[in-house]
Protein backbone atom coordinates (compact mmCIF):
# COMPACT_ATOMS: atom_id res chain seq x y z
CA UNK A 1 0.00 0.00 0.00
CA UNK A 2 1.16 3.41 -1.02
CA UNK A 3 2.57 5.39 2.02
CA UNK A 4 0.67 8.84 3.07
CA UNK A 5 2.41 11.57 4.08
CA UNK A 6 0.66 14.51 5.33
CA UNK A 7 1.79 17.95 6.21
CA UNK A 8 -0.62 20.35 8.51
CA UNK A 9 0.85 23.60 7.94
CA UNK A 10 -2.09 24.55 10.62
CA UNK A 11 -2.26 28.43 10.63
CA UNK A 12 1.06 29.55 9.38
CA UNK A 13 2.59 31.04 6.37
CA UNK A 14 0.92 34.67 7.21
CA UNK A 15 2.48 36.17 4.02
CA UNK A 16 2.74 35.78 0.35
CA UNK A 17 6.50 35.69 0.78
CA UNK A 18 6.30 33.01 3.32
CA UNK A 19 4.11 31.28 1.41
CA UNK A 20 6.27 31.25 -1.46
CA UNK A 21 9.46 30.72 0.43
CA UNK A 22 8.29 27.53 1.75
CA UNK A 23 6.91 26.36 -1.46
CA UNK A 24 10.34 26.97 -3.36
CA UNK A 25 12.15 25.38 -0.67
CA UNK A 26 9.77 22.36 -0.61
CA UNK A 27 10.41 21.84 -4.37
CA UNK A 28 14.26 22.47 -4.24
CA UNK A 29 14.58 19.74 -1.33
CA UNK A 30 12.21 17.34 -2.97
CA UNK A 31 14.63 16.82 -6.32
CA UNK A 32 16.60 13.81 -6.20
CA UNK A 33 15.01 12.41 -3.16
CA UNK A 34 13.42 8.80 -3.13
CA UNK A 35 10.18 9.03 -1.89
CA UNK A 36 8.45 7.33 -5.26
CA UNK A 37 6.35 4.94 -2.60
CA UNK A 38 4.61 7.76 -0.62
CA UNK A 39 2.29 10.28 -1.37
CA UNK A 40 2.91 13.67 0.27
CA UNK A 41 0.14 16.03 0.76
CA UNK A 42 0.08 19.38 1.87
CA UNK A 43 -2.46 21.53 3.90
CA UNK A 44 -1.84 24.71 3.85
CA UNK A 45 -4.55 27.87 5.38
CA UNK A 46 -7.23 27.73 3.02
CA UNK A 47 -5.92 31.05 1.46
CA UNK A 48 -2.94 29.06 0.01
CA UNK A 49 -4.74 26.13 -1.20
CA UNK A 50 -5.19 27.77 -4.92
CA UNK A 51 -1.16 28.49 -4.83
CA UNK A 52 -0.29 25.24 -3.57
CA UNK A 53 -2.09 23.52 -6.16
CA UNK A 54 -1.17 25.64 -8.76
CA UNK A 55 2.71 24.60 -8.17
CA UNK A 56 2.21 21.18 -8.45
CA UNK A 57 4.16 19.54 -11.46
CA UNK A 58 4.67 15.67 -11.79
CA UNK A 59 2.76 14.57 -8.66
CA UNK A 60 5.52 15.84 -6.38
CA UNK A 61 2.83 16.33 -4.10
CA UNK A 62 -0.63 16.44 -3.24
CA UNK A 63 -2.81 19.34 -1.77
CA UNK A 64 -5.51 18.92 1.26
CA UNK A 65 -7.58 21.64 2.91
CA UNK A 66 -7.61 21.67 6.97
CA UNK A 67 -11.46 22.24 7.52
CA UNK A 68 -14.64 23.13 4.87
CA UNK A 69 -18.30 23.96 6.22
CA UNK A 70 -20.86 20.93 5.40
CA UNK A 71 -23.29 23.00 3.32
CA UNK A 72 -22.15 23.47 -0.34
CA UNK A 73 -23.49 26.71 -1.00
CA UNK A 74 -25.93 29.04 0.64
CA UNK A 75 -25.54 31.77 3.58
CA UNK A 76 -22.78 30.73 5.95
CA UNK A 77 -20.76 34.42 5.96
CA UNK A 78 -17.02 33.44 6.63
CA UNK A 79 -17.21 29.21 5.65
CA UNK A 80 -16.01 26.89 2.75
CA UNK A 81 -17.40 24.18 1.37
CA UNK A 82 -16.06 20.97 0.04
CA UNK A 83 -17.01 22.12 -4.02
CA UNK A 84 -14.93 24.90 -3.69
CA UNK A 85 -11.69 23.50 -1.88
CA UNK A 86 -11.88 20.50 -4.33
CA UNK A 87 -12.59 22.99 -7.26
CA UNK A 88 -9.78 24.93 -6.43
CA UNK A 89 -7.57 21.87 -6.72
CA UNK A 90 -7.64 19.93 -3.16
CA UNK A 91 -7.71 16.06 -3.28
CA UNK A 92 -7.79 15.67 0.93
CA UNK A 93 -9.72 17.24 3.48
CA UNK A 94 -8.68 16.95 7.34
CA UNK A 95 -11.40 16.90 9.68
CA UNK A 96 -12.09 15.85 13.29
CA UNK A 97 -8.61 17.55 14.31
CA UNK A 98 -8.20 17.59 17.71
CA UNK A 99 -7.69 21.53 17.90
CA UNK A 100 -11.08 21.67 16.28
CA UNK A 101 -12.75 19.16 18.58
CA UNK A 102 -11.63 21.00 21.76
CA UNK A 103 -11.79 24.89 20.22
CA UNK A 104 -14.63 24.80 17.61
CA UNK A 105 -16.29 22.30 19.04
CA UNK A 106 -16.23 20.22 16.38
CA UNK A 107 -18.33 17.11 17.70
CA UNK A 108 -18.79 13.46 16.27
CA UNK A 109 -21.96 14.58 14.47
CA UNK A 110 -20.34 17.42 12.45
CA UNK A 111 -17.44 15.06 11.56
CA UNK A 112 -20.08 12.99 10.23
CA UNK A 113 -21.67 15.63 7.70
CA UNK A 114 -18.41 17.03 7.33
CA UNK A 115 -16.72 13.44 6.31
CA UNK A 116 -20.04 13.31 3.95
CA UNK A 117 -20.15 16.72 2.35
CA UNK A 118 -16.38 15.80 1.55
CA UNK A 119 -16.66 12.39 -0.05
CA UNK A 120 -19.57 14.12 -1.89
CA UNK A 121 -17.54 16.58 -3.15
CA UNK A 122 -14.62 13.75 -4.44
CA UNK A 123 -12.20 14.24 -0.91
CA UNK A 124 -10.86 12.14 0.19
CA UNK A 125 -11.23 13.10 4.38
CA UNK A 126 -8.44 12.37 6.63
CA UNK A 127 -10.26 11.51 9.83
CA UNK A 128 -8.55 12.36 13.14
CA UNK A 129 -8.88 10.10 16.12
CA UNK A 130 -7.23 9.76 19.52
CA UNK A 131 -7.96 10.31 23.33
CA UNK A 132 -6.78 12.65 25.89
CA UNK A 133 -4.72 12.24 28.73
CA UNK A 134 -7.72 11.95 31.15
CA UNK A 135 -9.00 9.35 28.30
CA UNK A 136 -6.07 7.44 29.02
CA UNK A 137 -5.29 7.73 32.30
CA UNK A 138 -9.04 6.81 33.03
CA UNK A 139 -8.45 3.35 30.29
CA UNK A 140 -11.04 4.92 28.02
CA UNK A 141 -8.94 5.08 25.10
CA UNK A 142 -10.31 1.87 23.25
CA UNK A 143 -14.24 3.86 24.10
CA UNK A 144 -12.79 6.99 22.56
CA UNK A 145 -11.63 5.79 19.14
CA UNK A 146 -14.33 3.49 18.78
CA UNK A 147 -17.59 5.69 19.28
CA UNK A 148 -15.18 9.06 17.35
CA UNK A 149 -15.23 5.91 14.25
CA UNK A 150 -18.72 5.00 14.76
CA UNK A 151 -20.43 8.05 15.18
CA UNK A 152 -18.08 9.85 12.36
CA UNK A 153 -18.37 7.60 9.96
CA UNK A 154 -22.06 6.81 10.74
CA UNK A 155 -23.34 7.76 7.53
CA UNK A 156 -20.84 6.28 4.82
CA UNK A 157 -21.81 4.15 2.82
CA UNK A 158 -20.04 0.67 2.29
CA UNK A 159 -18.74 1.41 -1.25
CA UNK A 160 -16.95 4.60 0.14
CA UNK A 161 -15.46 3.88 3.05
CA UNK A 162 -12.24 2.93 1.53
CA UNK A 163 -12.12 6.78 0.50
CA UNK A 164 -11.82 7.74 4.13
CA UNK A 165 -8.00 7.55 5.77
CA UNK A 166 -7.98 7.42 9.54
CA UNK A 167 -5.52 9.14 11.52
CA UNK A 168 -4.43 8.21 14.88
CA UNK A 169 -3.70 11.32 16.75
CA UNK A 170 -3.27 10.78 20.70
CA UNK A 171 -4.54 14.41 21.84
CA UNK A 172 -1.83 14.49 24.33
CA UNK A 173 0.83 13.98 21.87
CA UNK A 174 0.13 16.64 19.49
CA UNK A 175 2.04 19.92 19.72
CA UNK A 176 4.26 17.93 22.76
CA UNK A 177 7.10 15.95 22.92
CA UNK A 178 5.69 13.30 24.79
CA UNK A 179 4.81 10.06 22.72
CA UNK A 180 3.12 6.64 22.90
CA UNK A 181 5.47 4.11 22.68
CA UNK A 182 5.43 1.88 19.30
CA UNK A 183 3.13 -1.06 20.94
CA UNK A 184 0.54 1.33 22.47
CA UNK A 185 0.39 2.83 18.90
CA UNK A 186 -0.18 -0.72 17.21
CA UNK A 187 -2.80 -1.81 19.93
CA UNK A 188 -4.66 1.10 18.38
CA UNK A 189 -3.95 0.34 14.77
CA UNK A 190 -5.28 -3.25 15.89
CA UNK A 191 -8.58 -1.68 17.19
CA UNK A 192 -8.94 0.53 14.29
CA UNK A 193 -9.27 -2.53 11.90
CA UNK A 194 -11.03 -4.55 14.12
CA UNK A 195 -14.04 -1.71 14.11
CA UNK A 196 -14.02 -1.95 9.92
CA UNK A 197 -13.61 -5.40 10.22
CA UNK A 198 -16.43 -5.77 12.36
CA UNK A 199 -18.15 -3.37 10.78
CA UNK A 200 -17.62 -3.73 6.73
CA UNK A 201 -15.80 -7.05 6.77
CA UNK A 202 -11.93 -7.92 6.46
CA UNK A 203 -10.97 -6.74 2.94
CA UNK A 204 -12.35 -3.32 3.26
CA UNK A 205 -10.39 -3.24 6.84
CA UNK A 206 -6.85 -4.55 5.00
CA UNK A 207 -7.44 -1.46 2.34
CA UNK A 208 -8.13 1.23 5.25
CA UNK A 209 -5.16 3.27 5.57
CA UNK A 210 -4.13 4.28 8.85
CA UNK A 211 -1.64 7.20 9.90
CA UNK A 212 -0.27 8.14 12.91
CA UNK A 213 0.39 12.44 14.13
CA UNK A 214 1.37 13.44 17.26
CA UNK A 215 5.49 14.86 17.48
CA UNK A 216 6.52 13.11 14.69
CA UNK A 217 9.55 14.13 13.46
CA UNK A 218 12.43 12.76 11.55
CA UNK A 219 13.93 10.99 14.68
CA UNK A 220 10.50 9.49 15.52
CA UNK A 221 9.61 8.20 12.51
CA UNK A 222 10.37 4.73 13.27
CA UNK A 223 9.26 4.47 16.48
CA UNK A 224 5.85 6.21 15.76
CA UNK A 225 5.27 4.99 12.29
CA UNK A 226 7.39 2.39 11.15
CA UNK A 227 7.51 -0.31 14.09
CA UNK A 228 3.78 0.08 14.76
CA UNK A 229 2.96 -0.48 10.76
CA UNK A 230 1.20 2.59 10.31
CA UNK A 231 0.31 3.45 6.40
CA UNK A 232 2.35 6.90 7.12
CA UNK A 233 2.53 10.10 8.98
CA UNK A 234 0.07 13.34 9.91
CA UNK A 235 2.56 15.86 10.63
CA UNK A 236 2.10 19.27 12.47
CA UNK A 237 5.45 21.54 13.50
CA UNK A 238 7.78 19.24 11.07
CA UNK A 239 6.41 20.04 8.26
CA UNK A 240 6.62 23.91 8.08
CA UNK A 241 10.45 22.76 7.49
CA UNK A 242 10.05 21.36 4.50
CA UNK A 243 13.52 19.34 4.81
CA UNK A 244 12.46 17.57 7.58
CA UNK A 245 8.76 16.85 5.98
CA UNK A 246 10.77 15.26 3.32
CA UNK A 247 13.36 13.96 5.61
CA UNK A 248 10.31 12.04 7.48
CA UNK A 249 8.66 10.76 4.06
CA UNK A 250 12.27 9.54 2.42
CA UNK A 251 12.39 7.58 5.92
CA UNK A 252 8.77 5.98 5.74
CA UNK A 253 9.55 5.53 2.40
CA UNK A 254 12.72 3.58 2.67
CA UNK A 255 11.69 1.07 5.67
CA UNK A 256 9.65 -1.14 3.01
P1 LIG B 1 2.77 17.98 15.88
O1 LIG B 1 3.46 17.13 14.82
O2 LIG B 1 3.26 19.37 15.94
O3 LIG B 1 2.77 17.28 17.21
O4 LIG B 1 1.25 18.11 15.43
C1 LIG B 1 0.57 16.99 15.03
C2 LIG B 1 -0.68 17.38 14.39
O5 LIG B 1 -1.53 18.02 14.99
C3 LIG B 1 -0.90 17.01 12.98
O6 LIG B 1 -2.21 17.16 12.62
Amino acid sequence: MQKLIVGNLKMNLLTIAERDRYLESFKKELQGKNVSDCEIVLCPPAIHLESFAGKIEKNDFSVGAQNIFWEDRGSFTGEISAPMVKNIGAEYLIVGHSERRKNFNETNEVVKAKINSALNAGLFPICCVGETLQDRQAGKTTDVIISQIHEGLADVPVSRITSVVIAYEPVWAVGSDSVPTSDEIMEVRILIKKIFADTFGQAVAEKMKILYGGSVKATTAKQLCIDPGMDGALVGRESLIPMELIKIAEIINNSK
